[in-house]
């Protein structure tokens, strides 16, 4: 069975979000109450990937491992890797290429956060892809911040821009990717952008010229976001929190994934909540460990 394991892409000087990111790295920040990181971390974890490489810039890669240390209190193998200047998300795929071997890959931009009722479900389907890649497209009021898709009448996928000024849809293409394991092969061939990027969209079209790229709508029902803007930082906060104060449960807790996917036991949960007590947090862990495990059971998954 071809082995998957995950990437989360946490460089970038984040300078759209200056002066806060000035001297901290953008995905150690916090949404609403937990740093931003925690966020594409539990959705890695939800698809079921055990297996994951966190590529930072080089000032915060000693930070990222303090939060979190390589996984095992997660029941999860967390790998580090810098990336010394931020030229583009497919460089990740060349950084990444020994952590990578002959296993399959999904990469997550680590300012992207995905919820929904849907999420775990599509993201289990999508981990068992064999060969391809897979990827989503979202309607946003803003597309040409992102690479856009164009499909046919069929729903097919033909055409992606990356951040056209004119855009001619307003599916924009989410941070999370699903690849086979052509993808290292396939990222050595692409040049620098405009931009002096590797741009992930010229490695979508690789795929989508051979036939072998699903792109799949994400439905209204689900969200995406991200936190590249003042605004958008702050409208997930408050998304977040919004949500969080109503149903009384986390999103994006790596803490609460991992005991629910099955990766540590109670007792492990119990230990981990002792040490976030006085935030509430540590609260929250203890709270759910006292309810039934299966009503709030993540959906599509066997606990
Ligand atoms: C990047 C990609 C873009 C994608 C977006 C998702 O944009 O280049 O295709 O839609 O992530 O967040 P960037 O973060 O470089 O603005």
């Amino acid at each position: 069975m071809i082995k998957r394991k995950g990437i989360i892409l946490a460089g970038g000087t984040g300078s759209r979000l200056y002066p806060i990111t000035k001297a901290t790295s953008k995905q150690l920040i916090p949404v609403y109450d937990k740093p931003m990181i925690y966020y594409p971390l539990s959705t890695l974890m939800l698809a079921g990937i055990r297996d994951i490489l966190i590529i930072t810039n080089p000032l915060d890669n000693q930070k990222f491992i303090e939060l979190l240390g390589n996984g095992s209190q997660f029941g999860i193998n967390i790998k580090y890797k810098i990336q010394s200047k931020p030229e583009g998300i497919a460089q990740a795929f060349l950084i990444a290429e020994d952590f990578i071997e002959n296993s399959s890959v999904t990469l997550i931009l680590g300012d992207n956060l995905f919820h929904g009722d849907l999420l775990v479900n599509r993201l289990q389907k999508n981990y068992l892809l064999d060969e391809g890649a897979s990827i989503f497209a979202y309607s946003v009021f803003d597309p040409e911040r992102y690479g856009v898709v164009e499909f046919d009448s069929k729903g097919v996928a033909y055409n992606i821009e990356e951040k056209p000024k004119n855009p001619k849809s307003k599916f924009a293409i989410t941070g999370l990717y699903f690849y086979d394991n052509t993808v290292v092969e396939k990222a050595k061939k692409i040049n620098l952008s405009d931009r002096g990027e590797l741009e992930i969209t010229d490695l979508n079209k690789m795929y989508m010229n051979e036939g072998k790229l699903i792109v799949e709508i994400m439905n209204r029902g689900m969200t995406w976001l991200d936190t590249g803007t003042i605004d958008s930082l702050h409208e997930a906060s408050s998304y977040i929190r919004s949500l969080e104060k109503r149903q009384g449960l986390k999103i994006g807790c790596p803490e609460e994934v991992a005991w629910r996917m099955g990766f540590i036991c109670d007792e492990q949960l119990y230990f981990l909540s002792t040490k976030h007590i006085k935030s509430g947090y540590g609260e929250y862990l203890q709270t759910i460990l006292n309810e039934s495990k299966d009503y709030f059971g993540i959906q599509g998954t066997k606990i």
